[in-house]
């Protein structure tokens, strides 16, 4: 499975938006590393998997709520594409649950982590979080 690897095309220049997103990435690859090790059914996975979860809730919420409170003209997308993530990841943590994990990764284990990576996170950076970031900046309004 491929890796994430951050690059300059990532970038933002909103320092908290690019640290989370690196963050994002972190996690996204320690899963893999799991993954390929066939650690998916242990804590450590579990862990990483709530802590992935956890951290982009809130990601998610500090993104839209600037862009509700800003009135960023792509809102509605931006939340469209939100709940899309949630639902992938929701299918995603139903492979790695307790009750249902296999003992080895699965092609559809595989191919949702390809898909959250690749067709999602790379997606959603290079444009809705772009278009969120520069308009942002354009107004001069910082998001700390
Ligand atoms: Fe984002």
């Amino acid at each position: 499975m491929e890796k994430l690897e951050w690059n300059k095309d990532f970038e933002t220049n909103i320092r908290i938006i690019d640290e989370q997103h690196q963050r994002i990435f972190a996690l996204l690859n320690e899963i893999i590393d799991f993954c390929e090790q066939n650690l998916i059914s242990t804590i450590e996975t579990e862990e990483v998997i709530d802590e992935l979860d956890n951290y982009m809730t809130l990601h998610m919420m500090l993104e839209e709520y600037y862009a509700k409170r800003y009135k960023f003209p792509g809102y509605n997308q931006l939340r469209t594409e939100h709940e899309i993530f949630k639902n992938l990841y929701k299918t995603f943590r139903y492979y790695f649950s307790r009750e249902t994990r296999p003992k080895e990764l699965s092609s559809g284990m595989i191919e949702h982590i390809n898909i959250i990576l690749a067709e999602w996170l790379k997606n959603h950076i290079f444009t809705i979080d772009k278009e969120f970031t520069v308009f942002m900046q354009d107004k001069n309004i910082e998001i700390i």
